[in-house]
């Protein structure tokens, strides 16, 4: 049997993103407590002690959405997808990354690269092979995708297409938005850049 290597086997990298961050678990919440403290990222702080940083010009999600620790496993998946990755990465193309926390990636009832159709259909082994790997990268792309919308600012109430193609919009009720149809909590905005927001979610869209 040959050597796995991260290259040829992808999935390892994100199998390994969860175990780390399994691990990290005591940390974490350490440095969870402080986001709960404060509403602001380190870099909106820095950018509200900086005031000529103010308009945030050039700063894009891209740069900013691996530095909140408590969405670690969403943004890690965000830069594994091409398609993702290059959006967030556009200044010219706006977002709003629904990014759900850590513990709600822990804790989802299927890992987010598994179909249980994919079960049915082709049994235990739906995921080896070089098949299997495709269709888990193409689970994973549309799980991560279902949680980006093409656009921001977005305004209340408007219903709009995630990457995925189905259609959400949010609401306010007594002071907390709400992801529907899903009604899906947002518990805060780690960022808000030149070319878009990043909320992070107390659960998951798909
Ligand atoms: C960034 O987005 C613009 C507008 O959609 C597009 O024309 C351009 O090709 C994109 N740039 C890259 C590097 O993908
Ligand atoms: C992109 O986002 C920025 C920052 O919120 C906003 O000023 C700009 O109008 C948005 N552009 C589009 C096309 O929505
Ligand atoms: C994620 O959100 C849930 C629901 O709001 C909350 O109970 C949990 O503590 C959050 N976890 C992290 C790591 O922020």
């Amino acid at each position: 049997m040959k050597p796995v290597s991260f290259v040829a086997y992808p999935l390892a990298t994100i199998a390994l993103t969860l175990a780390t961050s399994a691990q990290a678990r005591p940390f974490d919440s350490i440095l969870q407590s402080f986001n709960i403290l404060s509403e602001q990222s380190p870099l909106q702080d820095y950018i509200m002690s900086n005031p000529e940083g103010q308009a945030t010009t050039g700063v894009i999600i891209s740069d900013v959405i691996g530095k909140t620790q408590n969405i670690a496993i969403f943004s890690g998946l965000t830069r594994d997808i091409d398609a993702v990755s290059a959006r967030l990465d556009n200044a010219s193309q706006n977002a709003t990354v629904l990014a759900p926390n850590n513990s709600i990636m822990r804790d989802l009832k299927r890992k987010p690269w598994e179909d249980p159709d994919d079960y049915d259909s082709f049994g235990a082994d739906a995921y080896e092979g070089t098949s299997g790997q495709d269709r888990a990268r193409g689970n994973l792309e549309r799980f991560v995708q279902r949680h980006i919308i093409p656009e921001s600012p977005w305004e209340e109430g408007k219903k709009v297409k995630t990457l995925a193609g189905n259609e959400i919009w949010w609401e306010s009720k007594d002071g907390q938005k709400k992801i529907q149809p899903a009604d899906v909590e947002v518990t805060s905005i780690a960022d808000k850049v030149s070319n878009g927001e990043v909320w992070v979610l107390g659960g998951s869209l798909a």
